[in-house]
């Protein structure tokens, strides 16, 4: 494939330039934001924005607000130069990546926040990291003013915050999903999936063997949701999983909790802890026939 060359803008006030140019024109602009360490899930996310819109703008920003003070923000994997390339094979338009001080200069102090469907979930283990990733993509998006913003359905919590972000706000952006990529042998594509061990991943693998059973027994109401929950934590404690964080059944639209039966299209979530590594991923169950 032949790549093509990334326009690169670090500073806001040139982004805003650029947009209103191509505004001007009657173009419709998308934007990815990521954290960069950019993989195929990301890259799937670009080539299904470019369906939608004329121009795609990916941002990269190592976000530090959304990280806790024990995890991974310092050894977070930056490779700029590999990213750009990559970008340029699926043909991105433009590349943001701004300075933590063109995002955050001196001064800043305002913090956005989401409530109800950010607590729970993900939010259990990492107070704060949802109002930071709020606070960012509020920033990146007022930056940008893209007509669409995809995410990833990978991060399932997250992408059903930032649209309720972007409707609550009245942002002119619309938000939408980007469907989950798996890497060949089943494990949701990570940026963090480079941490694994071999052996890690052999067990990380459980995770969405264990998250795919739990669909077709609840779908096939071969068990109750409460036993297949149980059994599948069972399994994955016994396969080497060191923790497991959550392993819940959620309504897709709302995120509200599921325990007795499916009555509308629900999401099976999980976040776990292999290898010292945090993983997520999460599975759609249908309503059973
Ligand atoms: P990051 O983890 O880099 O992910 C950027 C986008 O890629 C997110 O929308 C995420 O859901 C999506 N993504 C990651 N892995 C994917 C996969 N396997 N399949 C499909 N999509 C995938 O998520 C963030 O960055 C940050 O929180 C951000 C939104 C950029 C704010 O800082």
């Amino acid at each position: 494939m032949i790549a093509s060359t990334v326009k690169i803008i670090r500073a806001k006030k040139e982004l805003r330039t650029q947009i209103k140019e191509w505004h001007m024109k009657g173009l419709r602009v998308g934007m990815v934001p990521t954290m960069g360490a950019l993989h195929h899930g990301h890259l799937s996310l670009i080539k299904e924005i470019q369906k939608h819109v004329d121009k795609v703008v990916v941002s990269i920003f190592v976000n530090p607000k959304q990280f806790g003070p024990n995890e991974d923000f310092d050894k977070y994997p930056r490779q700029e130069t590999a990213d750009i390339k990559k970008l340029a094979e699926v043909h991105t338009d433009l590349l943001y990546a701004p300075s933590a001080k063109e995002i955050y200069p001196e001064g800043f102090l305002t913090n956005v926040k989401v409530t109800k469907i950010t607590e729970g979930l993900c939010a259990s283990k990492r107070p704060g990291h949802f109002d930071g990733v709020t606070t960012v993509v509020t920033k990146l998006l007022l930056q940008c003013l893209p007509d669409v913003a995809l995410f990833g359905e990978k991060d399932f919590q997250q992408y059903t915050v930032l649209k309720q972000l972007a409707d609550d706000l009245d942002i002119p952006t619309e938000v939408m999903c980007g469907k989950l990529i798996r890497d060949e042998d089943g494990l949701a594509t990570s940026s963090r999936n480079v941490y694994l061990t071999p052996d890690a991943r052999q067990i990380a693998l459980e995770i969405p063997k264990t998250l795919k059973r739990i669909v077709d027994e609840i779908e096939g109401n071969i068990r109750p949701i409460e036993e297949s929950l149980n059994r599948g934590i069972e399994h994955l404690l016994k396969s080497g999983v060191k923790e497991i964080q959550y392993l819940e059944i959620r309504k897709s639209q709302n995120l509200e909790p599921v325990t007795d039966a499916i009555t509308e299209p629900s999401r099976v979530l999980i976040a776990a802890v292999v290898g010292g590594v945090r993983l997520i991923d999460n599975m759609p169950i249908q309503k059973p026939q």
